[in-house]
């Protein structure tokens, strides 16, 4: 039997370069090598308020995406996380054996509660329903980019947890960042990650943005004071673009340095922009495509939580039977 493979994304805001270097080309290139579950979080995107209306569009546009990016739903299982029930009945279960100074200490809960005066429960819960996702379908893998690699780790010790308190019942699942983009940065301002919550000009590059944005957005991208690419003192402005250029076109790290060593930053930014307009041309084109046959979508997302839906609620049965709980 082939390792399952389990990830999602939030339905909040435009996806970016970096969820798609970070993650969805990954699931593209693995999808024929495991048996993939790939999923829209929508209850994860709920934990901050939304419009609801904008939400229920920004799933289908997720989904599209999806698509677009080359994943396959005939190979793979495109879904949303709230038409299968069991991911909130099994996170649910999941909480009641987290302690909570393990979710207190999680960065992403510290740094949203930070910034209001007062945040509602599902932002403490969100790796819960998260660890819920993985292990409710025995997934082996997660490909996620580096910011989930702590929720990962929160996820292997509630499911180590769980199995020692109830008996071997979870797969404890690894994870898999990409070689290069795991991390992208702003281009605004290299030292924050890119993010779909940051809505500043020159942030991010939206994966649907004109090509002229894009191209503008790189060519005003932050560096730093030299005039051109030393690799041995660039700043992690410069080494985000070169980071940006290698993950889209799969060079290697001697090709990278023989093509841009002692290019002056105005170049660089070129030729980044360019590369990045090659991937992200075709790309939109597809979506445009996809998102024209509106049936078509909603039909995938049906088959995909039809298909998955088994697997999931056999796994709750036998939580509810460990835990004591009536089936
Ligand atoms: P989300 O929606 O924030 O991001 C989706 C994916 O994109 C990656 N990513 C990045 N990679 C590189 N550079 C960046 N700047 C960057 N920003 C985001 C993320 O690491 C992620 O892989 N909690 C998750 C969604 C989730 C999930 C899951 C993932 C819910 N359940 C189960 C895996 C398995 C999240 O908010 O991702």
């Amino acid at each position: 039997m082939k390792t399952r493979v389990f990830s999602g994304m939030q339905p909040s805001g435009n996806l970016h370069i970096g969820n798609y270097l970070g993650a969805l080309k990954n699931w593209v290139r693995i999808q024929h090598d495991y048996e993939c579950i790939f999923c829209i979080v929508d209850m994860h995107a709920i934990t901050l308020p939304q419009d609801p209306a904008q939400l229920r569009a920004k799933i289908v546009e997720i989904a599209a995406l999806y698509l677009a990016a080359g994943i396959d739903p005939q190979v793979c299982s495109i879904m949303v996380q709230s038409a299968v029930p069991a991911h909130a009945e099994l996170a649910w279960m999941l909480t009641c054996v987290t302690p909570v100074g393990w979710l207190e200490r999680m960065t992403q809960y510290k740094t949203k509660s930070a910034k209001q005066e007062s945040v509602g429960d599902g932002v403490l819960q969100y790796p819960v329903l998260m660890a819920a996702d993985i292990l409710l379908y025995q997934a082996g893998i997660v490909p996620v980019g580096e910011d989930q690699a702590q929720h990962l780790e929160l996820t292997r010790d509630v499911a180590q947890r769980f199995n020692s308190l109830y008996g071997d019942t979870f797969v404890v699942p690894g994870t898999s960042l990409p070689a290069v983009g795991a991390r992208i940065m702003g281009l605004d301002d290299p030292a924050q990650k890119m993010s779909k919550s940051t809505t500043a000009a020159g942030h991010a590059i939206a994966l649907l943005d004109p090509v002229d944005k894009i191209r503008k957005t790189i060519m005003r991208a932050t560096t730093d004071s030299h005039p051109a690419v030393d690799f041995a003192t660039a700043g992690p402005g410069v080494l985000n673009l070169l980071s940006i250029y290698q993950a889209f076109s799969n060079a290697t790290d001697e090709e990278m340095e023989r093509r841009f060593t002692g290019l002056r930053y105005g170049d660089l930014k070129k030729e980044v922009a360019e590369m990045v307009i090659s991937h992200i041309e075709p790309f939109q084109e597809r979506y445009r495509q996809i998102v024209s046959e509106p049936g078509y979508l909603a039909g995938v997302l049906r088959d995909g939580a039809e298909r998955v839906a088994p697997i999931a609620n056999s796994t709750v049965r036998v939580v509810k039977e460990r835990m004591g709980l009536y089936v």
